[in-house]
């Protein structure tokens, strides 16, 4: 897993190539763009509606079921997600996009969907395999970009992508496991986390999407608990819950995923809502977004939960990459 996880910057870019590399054109005006897909693959599309939601003129949204909601048609650009290619809720959703005449990219390692995809004459950007889904978000978002970019829709964002490369790399110094406990913020977190359970906090419509991707991250690699919220939402019930009981509450321990570009109110609340909040939980603390563009800020928020989750896993003495659970679920659904 630290493998997968130190080579993000590299993914990232030979993400971006290969959507780049697709021969695409709209068949008809684009309307609404989707993205279908669950678990990891479905991340890529959530990222994909965070940062490309504040720039296109027409919604962004992900659909994780069996079957699409009605207003997809052929004015609709869909990517059919799926790292293994081979799970059936997507598969059944690309069937029904099919049906509907929606315009279909996949993107995938191979599998079945790769097979219907071919056959049918849909593109398919193929994406290397060998890694667990969710070390492979760099695979299930960039080519999105890369779509949109060459559909004319999105601005030329290449020299976002370089830097998003070069962020990564500067922070996967100070994340690695060589990077002593004093300096590694990732070993921090994971060391709070450890015998708690998780609670993480972010802003709805930036890091909300983060907060979802770190609390599972921490049940799919630590095979843990967590849970997730966003502000300002939360703070019109979550908040209230902190009362009882309190053996409980001290077994919470809080992250709040922070960015200086957040709604200055939202900012507001996030201090207004610890001083509240006072020793009822466990302990909080706070991971501020770094880096100039929007994609390098949206992935310093990522980068230290994927860490965290792996050393979190290291510290219950579990191996993060096999999810047995979900082979074992999908293999009964067979
Ligand atoms: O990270 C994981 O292993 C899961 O969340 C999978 O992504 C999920 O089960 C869907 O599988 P796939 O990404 O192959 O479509």
């Amino acid at each position: 897993m630290f493998d997968a996880l130190s080579g993000l910057p590299e993914q990232c870019i030979r993400a971006w190539e290969l959507g780049m590399a697709l021969t695409v054109s709209a068949r008809a005006e684009i309307r609404q763009v989707m993205v279908t897909g669950l678990g990891g693959s479905a991340i890529g599309g959530d990222l994909l509606r965070i940062f490309a939601g504040k720039r296109l003129p027409v919604p962004v949204t992900v659909n994780r079921d069996y079957v699409l909601p009605k207003f997809v048609g052929p004015q609709t650009l869909l990517f059919a997600t799926s790292y293994s290619g081979n799970t059936e809720e997507t598969l059944s959703a690309y069937r029904e996009a099919r049906e509907k005449g929606a315009q279909i990219i996949a993107l995938t390692t191979g599998g079945k969907l790769k097979a219907m995809a071919e056959k049918d004459g849909v593109p398919v950007i193929t994406v290397p395999g060998g890694i667990s889904p969710r070390a492979a978000t760099g695979y299930l978002f960039l080519p999105t970009l890369a779509v949109l970019q060459k559909l004319g829709l999105l601005e030329p964002l290449d020299e976002q992508v370089a830097e998003l490369s070069r962020h990564l790399q500067a922070m996967r110094e100070q994340l690695k496991p060589e990077t002593p406990l004093a300096e590694n913020r990732a070993k921090q977190v994971a060391i709070n986390f450890f015998q708690r359970i998780p609670v993480i906090w972010g802003a709805s419509g930036t890091s909300e999407v983060v907060a979802q991707r770190w609390k599972g991250q921490v049940n799919e690699n630590a095979k843990a608990p967590a849970y997730w919220n966003v502000f300002p939402e939360l703070n019109h019930n979550e908040l209230v819950g902190f009362q009882k009981p309190e053996e409980l509450l001290r077994q919470l321990y809080i992250v709040i995923l922070r960015d200086t570009q957040d709604h200055p109110r939202v900012q507001k609340r996030y201090a207004i809502t610890r001083e509240i909040m006072g020793g009822a939980v466990a302990g909080m603390d706070e991971i501020e977004a770094t880096g100039n563009g929007d994609l390098a800020r949206l992935y310093s928020l990522i980068y230290p939960g994927d860490y965290a989750s792996v050393y979190l896993a290291l510290l219950y003495g579990i191996d993060p990459g096999p999810v047995k659970v979900i082979d074992q679920l999908k293999a009964r659904l067979a």
